[in-house]
């Protein structure tokens, strides 16, 4: 049974992993190297907290409660009592592996790998490690204190204890769970980001201004955010290497990202987290 829970990677994602694990009971070390991610998640997970209390999402005492559930640190504690690691660390396939080879000397041996990848290979994240049966994939959207599914994708050798284990976890955590078979973007960006993309091609095609291909989407097709806000929102960096992984993993030139979404990022145009993408943001 999963009671202790480190999460690696104090971003934006895993602090709000951290977050409502920590809200549904769960003890949650947040982990990571720098000690002003760590500063940082900690004030967001307040903020965080404080806008769901007002918003009569949660009740007041879940603040407290939470924050008791909740240690910071820049490493793996006590990593014996560890039932379950997730990693939120950077989309980078190399760090990743290295990441879950040094946890494998640390963790008991029936701990479970989690990694919250929006689009890398679980089996080749399980096959670096000596317990492919106990790693899977558990993808949160973002916000992840507001967004209801977590995608769970099972690797080719990841175990039926070991899906059930973290199926179980996902609904105590008060989310939906959907299961994904390993294949590039999973479900969900699989289906979103060719959507994002063909909205920066219809742009780029002088078709509509950024702000009426957003207002068509939203108002036409109820989505919350038209998908160029959206795509700020998530980031241009993603959004870019997730096409990017799409067209690796399926050798297809459908999913050929934008030349658009590629001057944008390598203009240092990242969307809301950089200030500039389709819009200008005034508070970074
Ligand atoms: N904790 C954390 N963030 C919060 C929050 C909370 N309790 N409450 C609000 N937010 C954030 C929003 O991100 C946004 O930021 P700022 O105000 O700080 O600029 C803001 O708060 C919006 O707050 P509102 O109260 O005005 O918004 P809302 O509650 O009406 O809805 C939303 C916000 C849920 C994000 C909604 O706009 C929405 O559903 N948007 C679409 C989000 C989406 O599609 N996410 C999935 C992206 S794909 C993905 O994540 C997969 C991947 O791998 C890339």
């Amino acid at each position: 049974m999963i009671k202790h829970i480190a999460i690696i990677g104090a971003g934006q994602m895993g602090s709000g992993i951290a977050q409502v694990c920590a809200t549904a009971g769960y003890k949650v070390l947040l982990v990571d190297l720098s000690d002003d991610h760590l500063t940082k998640a900690q004030e967001n997970i307040t903020k965080s907290l404080d806008r769901l209390i007002t918003k009569e999402v949660l009740p007041s005492q879940a603040k407290e409660r939470t924050l008791a559930n909740l240690s910071f640190s820049e490493k793996i504690e006590n990593p014996h009592s560890l039932d379950l690691v997730l990693e939120a660390v950077n989309e980078n396939l190399d760090l990743k592996i290295h990441l879950f080879k040094n946890l494998d000397d640390l963790l008991p041996p029936q701990a479970i790998f989690a990694t919250n990848t929006s689009s890398l290979s679980i089996s080749t994240l399980a096959s670096n490690t000596a317990r492919p049966q106990q790693v899977i994939g558990v993808h949160f959207m973002n916000p992840a204190p507001l967004m209801p599914l977590v995608e769970i994708i099972r690797g080719q050798e990841t175990s039926d204890a070991t899906y059930k284990e973290i199926e179980k976890m996902v609904q105590h955590i008060g989310k939906t769970p959907v299961l994904s078979h390993d294949f590039p973007g999973f479900i969900v960006n699989r289906i979103l980001m060719p959507m994002i993309n063909e909205a920066i091609f219809a742009l780029q095609d002088g078709v509509a201004t950024a702000q009426d291909i957003d207002i068509a989407m939203r108002l036409g097709t109820h989505h919350p955010m038209g998908p160029l806000e959206l795509a700020d929102f998530i980031g241009l960096d993603t959004c870019l290497s997730i096409m990017q992984v799409l067209h690796t993993g399926f050798k297809n030139d459908k999913y050929l990202p934008c030349p658009l979404l590629e001057k944008y990022v390598k203009s240092g145009w990242l969307g809301k987290k950089s200030g500039r993408g389709f819009y200008e943001y005034t508070k970074i």
